[in-house]
């Protein structure tokens, strides 16, 4: 990158991350810069007359006055192509471990490294053949870049043509050719047109700063097995779908209660040790995604470790394989420059559209973006703008509203489903839901898991609160577990149109908003005051929290529920209450019901029940029926 640069300012004014220097206006706003003798990387965050404002991704001690600054005609890029799972980067895109190696710390300062590890070989096999237009999009061939992932290498978006050469199946580089085309008429011009409006609404004034290969004599073009692209602009879709897939997490409380499409938005604000980190882990280790990208934005330094200590020795459930095969994680700790954790999570996303773009499935999650949106705060304290709420800038609900609006379900250039969800832990200060963090981010999200200190407190886990929270995804995915053809155990009996989850979640929450609200009652006169059928509401609810909503992700059984698995849960739940209402109406009292032993094993059932034996649930259910005929004659 340095060999290309060339100065373009003077360093007159040094605030930490934040840099001023007087120079020329060859230079465009986002462009990447190389600040100081040391070539530091940054990025040109504004522009007046003859100042240029930068912030920079390394630590700037030293830095003096009068240092040069270098243009590089570039905006933050990353690269793409195989070899970015299992990796582990910094916010710019840095590889975590060779900078370890060469510098003895995370990251040394002004060290130059490929994102990619540029010499390693790829065995590669086309899907083109010489004479084919391809456009954008089109997958050239593939690499089987893990065992869990097969990478599908794309014509970079901007990029369309006649196929001239195609290299033959083998080993190659990141840096060989692979492909060669000529545009077809009218001729290619050298500029793009993007397909997607460019970031900052497009005053960039840089040109096209896509590198899908180099264009040679004749307007021939050479592909390689990667490409860059700037991580502020989204890449480019055919066009979006509805979000109407279930994402499935196996985390009853979400897929039952709260569901996240594919494709959809995500919030999880909790205050410290309330379980944002471990619901993540959870979503990443179970959920359907074929691809997990992991921002982690660590308070402490130490916690952010911890991360990256422990993922590498995730292990995939349902391959055996390391998770990492299927995973990039992004890391930011404390000690790290701000700049780089403002970047991370537009870094991580456009790694995760570009999965997608293969026509897979990706779940990005970002831990904490309340230290992001800090790292935002500083930058512009530095920069001496004005503030807006809790010395946030005027700006923060713009930047989440970019980053949440990524998320998407759409049909690729290549015509292929593929989907982004986003996944923000927020880490509201003293766990108050009325900060700014949270309440922007609450605007740009439809699924809001609101995590509750005095659920973690009591040790029920996932401590997502039922009332507080809310999924706008409900109506859309509706259809999708109508799909699932889970029938009721028994046609006949059973709650009123048999398995239809919207029924059952809605008759579900509707007995936990009533026990809250009796709740109030017991804490005034006691539960002795109460009549009978609003005590049954309790024992339901207890049964709804303690057997459902209660889930160990430390269980073996009970860290994953399948689909069917929540379903004959949450039906066998219901069906007891049902049964119980009827036999109390009779006069039956509560205590006889509560003392009923089937009471027991619907709240175990989660952990007696193996996902792959669901259907030791009718047996529970003949139990109960059972059970529940002696007290009837009992009381007729
Ligand atoms: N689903 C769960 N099952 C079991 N324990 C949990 C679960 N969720 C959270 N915990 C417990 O809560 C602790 C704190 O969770 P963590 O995710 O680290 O909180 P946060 O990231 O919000 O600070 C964990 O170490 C674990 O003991
Ligand atoms: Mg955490």
């Amino acid at each position: 990158m340095s060999k290309t640069s060339v100065q373009v300012g003077q360093v007159i004014w040094v605030n930490g991350p934040v840099v001023r220097a007087r120079g020329s206006q060859q230079i465009g706003m986002l462009e990447v810069v190389e600040v100081g003798d040391e070539h530091l990387v940054g990025e040109v965050i504004g522009l007046e007359r003859d100042v240029i404002t930068i912030q920079v991704y390394e630590e700037t001690s030293g830095l003096h006055p009068g240092a040069p600054v270098y243009g590089t005609g570039m905006p933050l890029s990353v690269e793409l192509g195989p070899g970015l799972l299992q990796s582990i980067f910094d916010g710019a895109q840095r590889p975590l471990p060779v900078l370890k190696l060469r510098s003895g710390t995370f990251i040394g300062r002004g060290i130059k490294t490929t994102p990619l590890y540029h010499k390693q070989k790829w065995a590669f096999t086309p899907r083109v053949e010489v004479g084919d237009v391809v456009q954008g999009g089109a997958i050239l061939g593939v690499v089987p870049e893990t065992p869990l992932i097969e990478h599908r290498i794309m014509v970079p978006p901007d990029v369309s043509g006649r196929l001239t050469w195609v290299a033959p199946a083998g080993e190659y580089t990141i840096e060989e050719p692979i492909a060669r085309l000529t545009p077809l008429s009218p001729p290619y011009e050298g500029g793009s047109t993007p397909l997607n409006p460019p970031y900052g609404g497009g005053e960039s004034p840089l040109t096209s700063p896509l590198e899908g290969g180099q264009r040679g004599v004749g307007g021939e073009q050479t592909l390689t097995m990667f490409h860059r692209w700037p991580v502020r602009r989204p890449r480019p879709y055919r066009r979006r779908l509805p979000p109407t897939e279930l994402l499935v997490t196996g985390q009853r409380v979400l897929d039952a209660f709260f569901p996240l499409a594919k494709g959809g938005a995500a919030a999880i604000p909790g205050g410290f040790g309330a379980g944002k980190t471990v619901c993540q882990h959870q979503i990443a280790k179970w959920s359907d995604a074929d691809v997990v990208v992991f921002v982690g934005c660590g308070e402490r330094g130490n916690e952010m470790t911890e991360v990256l200590q422990e993922f590498p020795h995730l292990t995939d459930p349902r391959s055996g394989h390391p998770l990492m095969e299927r995973t990039i994680l992004i890391a930011n700790t404390s000690n790290m420059p701000v700049a780089a954790r403002e970047a991370s999570i537009y870094t991580g996303i456009t790694l995760a559209e570009y999965y997608r773009d293969m026509g897979y499935h990706v779940a990005l999650m970002a831990d904490s973006t309340s230290r992001w949106a800090e790292a935002l705060r500083e930058i512009s304290g530095r920069l001496e703008e004005m503030p807006a709420e809790e010395g946030y800038p005027a700006y923060l609900a713009a930047r989440l509203a970019e980053f949440y609006e990524r998320a998407g379900r759409v049909v690729t250039l290549n015509d292929a489903p593929g989907s982004v969800s986003v996944i923000g832990a927020v880490s509201p200060p003293g766990g108050d839901f009325s900060e700014p963090v949270t309440q922007h981010t609450s605007r740009f999200i439809r699924c809001f898991w609101a995590l509750d200190k005095a659920l973690a407190s009591a040790r029920h886990f996932p401590a997502i609160n039922w009332l507080e929270s809310y999924s706008e995804y409900v109506d859309e995915v509706a259809d999708w577990w109508r799909e699932q053809g889970i029938v009721s155990p028994l046609s006949s009996g059973g709650i009123e149109g048999g398995a239809d989850w919207h029924a059952l979640r809605e008759q579900a929450l509707g007995i936990l908003q009533r026990e809250s609200h009796l709740q109030q009652i017991v804490k005034l006169v006691g539960p002795d005051a109460l009549p009978d059928d609003q005590r049954l509401t309790l024992e339901t609810a207890r049964l709804l929290r303690e057997g459902f909503l209660q889930q160990n992700a430390l269980d073996e059984v009970d860290s994953y529920a399948s689909i069917e698995k929540q379903m004959r849960m949450l039906q066998i739940i219901l069906h007891f209450h049902e049964r119980a209402e009827s036999i109390i109406a009779k006069g039956c009292p509560i205590i006889v019901i509560h003392d009923l032993p089937i009471v027991n094993t619907l709240v175990r059932m989660k952990t007696t029940v193996p996902n792959e034996q669901v259907e030791q649930i009718e047996e529970i259910w003949k139990a109960l029926d059972e059970q529940m005929d002696q007290v009837k004659k009992d009381y007729m």
